[in-house]
């Protein structure tokens, strides 16, 4: 595996690809790797002849009380598991590289669905993600870029960027990997205390208890009620618990398939999950 820190190194290492017109899969990600990202590398592996992942603390994507400078930074143990996992190269810039020392004057802004769940809390979260993943998508110019179905309204985003810019590239969603007890794997887990740790399970459990009772008949709103209640029960401070349709359009009642979602906090530790609730009528 090479790592490139430099655009100029990262161009180098990818033109004999390209000239060979071999296909690219692209994973982006922050770095503190766990399987879920491994998972995202391994589909990559499986659809491509060059996998390239990037590691980036994105400065633009926090907001000022957010967790940019704890964000953990574990670049020699990523770079062993990406090697590991078949990841061919590992592109690994600076802040200054990827920005510059310039000031950026361009935003970019998908409307509608980021106004929404994570978007309503984090206010200017997806523009920083549009804008490094754009950046990201021109350096690599993959065939295919593997994102998380974990963070389902960022995937949601970059769909509709790629498809609103024409960025010629396919984008794949990959499934939530989940510790044993259900956990979503995230690396914000890893600020978890023991006791934390035990709880977190309970985002999960919530939501399959909530498809079941949404699929026994249930009425939507008191399901939705009854996540927010077990969750605050037990010490979380609850963001939001929604339901939307797969493409993020509220819903009242459960008459489709539907996506549910849950943000919440144990001390500061925000963690998100979401299931997909299957309507059979
Ligand atoms: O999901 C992430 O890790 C980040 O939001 C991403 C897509 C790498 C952009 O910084």
């Amino acid at each position: 595996m090479k790592t490139e820190t430099t655009i100029q190194g990262l161009t180098a290492s990818l033109s004999p690809a390209r000239g060979a017109r071999k296909m690219i899969g692209f994973v982006p990600t922050m770095g503190n790797l766990h399987q879920g990202h491994l998972n995202l590398v391994r589909e990559a592996r499986k659809l491509c002849d060059v996998v390239v992942v990037s590691i980036f603390v994105n400065p633009i994507q926090f907001g000022p009380n957010e967790d940019f400078e704890n964000y953990p930074r574990t670049l020699v143990q990523d770079s062993q598991m990406l090697a590991e996992v078949g990841c061919d190269i590992l592109f690994a810039p600076t802040v200054e590289q990827m920005y510059g020392t310039q000031p950026r004057l361009t935003n970019i802004s998908v409307s509608g669905i980021t106004n929404d769940l994570c978007g309503a809390s984090r206010e200017g979260h997806f523009d920083g993600v549009a804008v490094v993943v754009t950046k990201l998508f021109n350096m690599v110019q993959p065939n295919y870029a593997f994102f998380g179905e974990k963070d389902y309204q960022q995937l949601a985003v970059i769909r509709q960027l790629v498809q609103d810019l024409n960025i010629p590239l396919e984008v794949i969603g990959v499934p939530i990997a989940r510790a044993e007890d259900g956990l979503a794997l995230s690396s914000r887990n890893g600020y978890l205390t023991e006791q934390q740790r035990a709880l977190a399970p309970n985002i999960y459990s919530s939501l399959k208890q909530a498809e079941q009772a949404l699929q026994q008949g249930q009425a939507l709103a008191e399901v939705l009620q009854q996540i927010k209640l077990n969750l605050t029960q037990v010490g979380f401070d609850v963001d939001y618990v929604a339901a939307r349709s797969l493409k993020l359009v509220p819903v009242e009642s459960f008459n489709q398939d539907t996506q549910l979602f849950v943000a919440a906090k144990l001390g500061t530790t925000r963690l998100i999950d979401n299931v997909f609730v299957k309507y059979t009528g």
